[in-house]
């Protein structure tokens, strides 16, 4: 069995490269993936000591390299986890999140009709659905939620979603999708909320809150997340959709002040600031579907997670030291300063 991972280089992807390296060390794994800002060679670095593993530094809206790549490596499986990924960014520069988020997941397609494959996988997000009133904790993301997204991030992963089904539906392509809500571990790259917050406790910096810090994220451990994946493209059923997440619905502020009593930080480093625009307020998923039709449950609990997730932070200076201090210095200063 060939799996190729797009977007390996990334949080999640790495994350899932690594699950599957150990799980089925008969799989020939291939990582494309055209190492943007957030996608780090280092983070390969084990896994490029193993046999049955691969990398091409490729972008996935080059058509003719990545046909050329399916025309060599005939993979059966195909996983896509390449995508800008930050709301904030895309708030800044939309283009570049249409150009990989919907044409790149078309040339993905195009090359699975093409070459043929038995499962072409989509990694969406809960946040196509928009967001649901704090109001009403009753209400859940289910997968008949209608798609109604805020940000030009979660408004491109959206086309490519319905792009996907329509793939299925007119071309037949053997599909999946997944929806997962907010996921957190090790390798996530420092510009999302906890990493963020866990590198600058740790340098005795200012944590910036969005707003009043009352927005509501449901967090899964990474590497649940990637289970879940494993269940879809070898159990689930094609052309269908399947909200991942583990009903563990927190308050931004309490994450942070979560951080801050791990790391023994004041809380004096919280620093309200100007709140994200079209800035959504509480997402939540319904895990009933995969639960009932796949079995699958998530098995890390939050604080369980999150101590090991700050743990690794504490352990890996030597892979975030280079972030922070490169190109990212940039962004950090023109996102945060006078805010
Ligand atoms: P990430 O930003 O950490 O990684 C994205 C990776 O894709 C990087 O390695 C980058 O180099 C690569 N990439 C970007 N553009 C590319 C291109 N044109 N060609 C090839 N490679 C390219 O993202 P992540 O957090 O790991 O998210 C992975 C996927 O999961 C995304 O599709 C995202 O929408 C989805 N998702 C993320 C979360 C989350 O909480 N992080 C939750 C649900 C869904
Ligand atoms: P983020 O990690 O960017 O994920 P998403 O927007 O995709 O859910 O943000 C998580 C939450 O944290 C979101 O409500 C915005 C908020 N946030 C802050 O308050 N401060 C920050 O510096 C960042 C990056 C996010």
């Amino acid at each position: 069995m060939t799996v190729l991972i797009t977007g390996g280089a990334g949080f999640i992807g790495s994350n899932f490269i690594y699950y599957f390296l150990k799980k089925y060390p008969d799989y020939k794994i291939l990582c494309v993936d055209s190492l943007t800002y957030a996608g780090n060679l280092s983070t390969l670095e084990q896994a490029m000591k193993n046999k049955n593993f691969r990398f091409f530094k490729t972008d996935i809206c080059d058509r003719s390299e990545i046909y050329k790549i399916f025309e060599n490596e005939k993979p059966d499986i195909v996983v896509n986890f390449a995508a800008e990924s930050h709301v904030d960014r895309s708030i800044e520069n939309p283009e570049i999140f249409l150009k990989t988020n919907i044409f790149g997941t078309q040339v993905m397609m195009d090359a699975c009709r093409k070459y043929g494959i038995t499962r072409y996988h989509q990694v969406s997000t809960d946040e196509v659905y928009g967001d649901l009133p704090i109001d009403r904790p009753d209400l859940f993301f289910t997968e008949e939620t209608p798609i109604h997204t805020s940000s030009p991030y979660s408004s491109s992963k959206a086309a490519a979603d319905l792009l996907v089904q329509s793939y299925h539906r007119t071309y037949g392509l053997p599909a999946t999708i997944s929806r997962c809500s907010n996921n957190y571990g090790p390798y996530h790259f420092p510009e999302k909320l906890i990493p963020l917050m866990i590198i600058n406790a740790l340098n005795n910096k200012p944590l910036p809150v969005y707003g009043k810090g009352l927005n509501i994220r449901d967090w899964l451990y990474v590497e649940d997340h990637c289970k879940a994946i494993d269940l879809i493209i070898h159990k689930g059923k094609s052309g269908e959709v399947y909200n991942i997440g583990g009903h563990n619905e927190m308050k931004n502020i309490d994450i942070v002040k979560l951080i801050c009593k791990y790391l023994g930080k004041p809380e004096s480093l919280i620093t309200f600031v100007a709140d994200r625009k079209g800035h959504d307020m509480r997402y939540a998923i319904d895990p009933t579907k995969i639960r009932n039709q796949l079995g699958w449950i998530p098995e890390t609990k939050f604080s369980d997670g999150i101590k090991k997730t700050i743990e690794w932070y504490i352990n890996n200076e030597k892979w975030w030291y280079p972030i922070i201090s490169g190109e990212y210095k940039n962004y950090y200063e023109k996102m945060y300063s006078n805010r």
